[in-house]
């Protein structure tokens, strides 16, 4: 094993991110209201960092995705990178595949060569941002790029020149075809000197003669994350404060996900002023990715901000985007993960039980007003993106009585009292721990019968008789017991008293009911039209109180069944 995180000390090998000097910063103080302006980059910076990228016929149908989300500012690729990225560009515009009110935006390096490949590749799209980038903190311009400060501000200045040059030497009806935007990306802005971030930027804007109704987006990424999401924060709002002509300006956002902090940096960047966030679903993107789009986005539904885009069927946009990225969504993905709205431990689940019941009530005193969400462990209700309650409760050898006493009564139309609950969760526990695994709601039942509903052995309700004499109930039962046939009779005041006084004369015992409770049951599981649960719990001096129950569409036969049940979970005469 490498021991290098026992014996290293690791300042000497890594040095924490500066503090911003920012005293007076705004942006703890202020809250989410609206939300930003999205730019999905799925078909760009996701796309490029897929082990097998998409093809022509999955980026139609990530593109298809995305602006039935509702995203109107889609990168759809880097076309001069290669043909199939030119080709893919050219298929949307000319097949008529981009709605009126989207914005197709291309990146391209600040080369003149791909900046005409890439205005060629755009051409007859109504509305184009043409994305120019070069990187600008010291360890890129050094290492990477050996430029000086004054280089790399030319490369940025020289790509603007070139977009313009580019336009203009476009036919005048061909030009007006698009609505032209520029974005210029300072990539690695958050390594880089804030005063050079700066002065490049404004660079930027000043060469595209940047106004307020010709705004240019500058794109401050975390291109890699250096940093905790308050340090990003506070370079986003002195950008914001101290930027020449700010009002010319869209500030976007590019967060990728190195320390797992993208949402964090994301949302904070728009507290401390930004306009637009660029991201992909799910995270996809490259390394640990690029910031998730729906986390960001339900995010702000669970603060209840519309976020403008639409995921009322997550399930679909997973299959989708899984399909053309394939990649899967992890199990405990922010909002969408298969596992995030359920519960295997028993106190969550009792909670959630009672929560869901709770919120049922006052939505139906609420006469199907929408009513605030309060449910403990679900901070959205899963309904709102298309899930189901199905998933919520799932059972496993750390759930207790209330996960499967949810399935029980959701599933099979059963309450069962509480004590009861106790004595099926032993049993479903047992079960649990043998196999290590999930058990599905069927298997619960079968435990359930196996446990309640079969037990007849020593005593087997075959049928019964009642006839009433003044006030007195006769009860006349055919049973097995050790099976052999037995008839048995008994008087009472109802049924059940004269059945228990019955077999207590023929078991020669006394058993004593002390506890009854009943219910209809109507199942779509098991099929049948109304029945009958009983549960009864039976008392004697010599045995330990039992509890049994019945199900029968005749109440007295259900009742009947469940003294057996008791009976011979009691122990009584084996
Ligand atoms: O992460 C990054 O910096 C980028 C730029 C090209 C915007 O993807
Ligand atoms: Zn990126």
């Amino acid at each position: 094993m490498n021991t290098t995180f026992q014996t290293m000390d690791p300042s000497k090998k890594y040095r924490p991110y500066p503090q911003i000097d920012l005293p007076n910063r705004s942006w703890p103080n202020n809250i989410l209201t609206k939300p930003p302006i999205w730019l999905s980059t799925d078909l760009r910076d996701g796309n490029q960092s897929l082990i097998d990228p998409m093809d022509i016929d999955k980026k139609v149908r990530m593109f298809e995705l995305l602006v039935q989300l509702g995203y109107k500012e889609i990168e759809v690729g880097f076309p001069s990178a290669s043909q199939i990225e030119f080709d893919f560009v050219r298929k949307l515009i000319e097949e008529n595949r981009i709605p009126d009110d989207v914005t197709i935006q291309g990146l391209t390096q600040a080369r003149t060569d791909l900046i005409n490949r890439t205005v060629e590749s755009m051409l007859g799209a109504k509305n184009a941002i043409v994305h120019v980038y070069n990187a600008t903190s010291p360890l890129f311009r050094e290492v990477v790029y050996n430029k000086t400060p004054e280089e790399t501000i030319e490369i940025a200045v020289n790509g603007i020149k070139d977009i313009k040059a580019a336009l203009a030497t476009l036919p005048t009806d061909v030009y007006a075809q698009t609505n032209w935007r520029l974005e210029y990306s300072p990539e690695t802005f958050s390594m880089t000197e804030l005063p050079f971030a700066k002065q490049i930027c404004e660079a930027v804007m000043d060469e595209w003669g940047a106004t307020p109704d010709n705004k240019v987006i500058l794109n401050l990424p975390t291109t890699i994350e250096v940093a905790t999401p308050n340090v990003f924060a506070d370079q986003i709002e002195w950008m914001h404060t101290n930027l020449k002509n700010r009002n010319a300006a869209i500030i976007s956002v590019h967060p990728h996900n190195d320390r797992g902090t993208g949402t964090a940096c994301a949302e904070l960047a728009i507290l401390a002023g930004a306009d637009r966030v660029e991201g992909c679903l799910f995270g996809n993107g490259e390394r640990t990715g690029n910031v998730c789009l729906v986390n960001l986005a339900i995010n702000l539904w669970s603060q209840g901000i519309h976020p403008g885009v639409d995921y009322s069927n997550i399930n679909e946009v997973i299959r989708i985007a899984e399909e053309c990225t394939q990649l899967p969504v992890g199990a405990r993905h922010p909002w969408a993960g298969e596992l995030v709205f359920t519960a295997f431990s028993g106190s969550h689940q009792d909670a959630i039980k009672k929560g869901l019941t709770r919120q049922k009530d006052r939505e139906t005193a609420a006469n199907g007003k929408t009513i605030a969400w309060e449910v403990p462990y679900l901070p959205i209700d899963p309904a709102d993106l298309g899930r189901s309650y199905e998933a919520v409760i799932r059972v496993n050898a750390q759930s207790g009585k209330g996960g499967m006493a949810y399935l029980l009564e959701r599933d099979y139309g059963l309450t069962l009292p509480r004590i009861l609950q106790v004595d099926v969760a032993r049993a479903v526990q047992v079960l649990a721990d043998e196999t290590g695994k999930e058990l599905s709601s069927e298997q619960i039942y079968e435990v359930f019968c196996e446990e309640f509903l079969n037990k007849t052995s020593p005593i087997e309700y075959i049928n019964h008789t009642i006839s009433h004499h003044t006030g007195v109930e006769t009860l006349r039962a055919q049973l097995k017991v050790n099976g052999e046939a037995v008839l048995i009779e008994g008087n009472g005041n109802g049924p059940l008293s004269a059945f228990v006084h019955a077999l207590n004369q023929k078991l020669g015992s006394k058993f004593s009911v002390a506890h009854y409770s009943e219910h209809d049951i109507h199942s779509d599981q098991t099929g049948e039209d109304a029945q009958a649960a009983c549960y009864v719990q039976v008392a004697h001096a010599d045995y330990a109180p039992a509890y049994g129950v019945g199900i029968h569409e005749n109440i007295v036969t259900a009742s009947l069944l469940a003294v057996v049940s008791a009976m011979n979970r009691s122990g009584v005469a084996q």
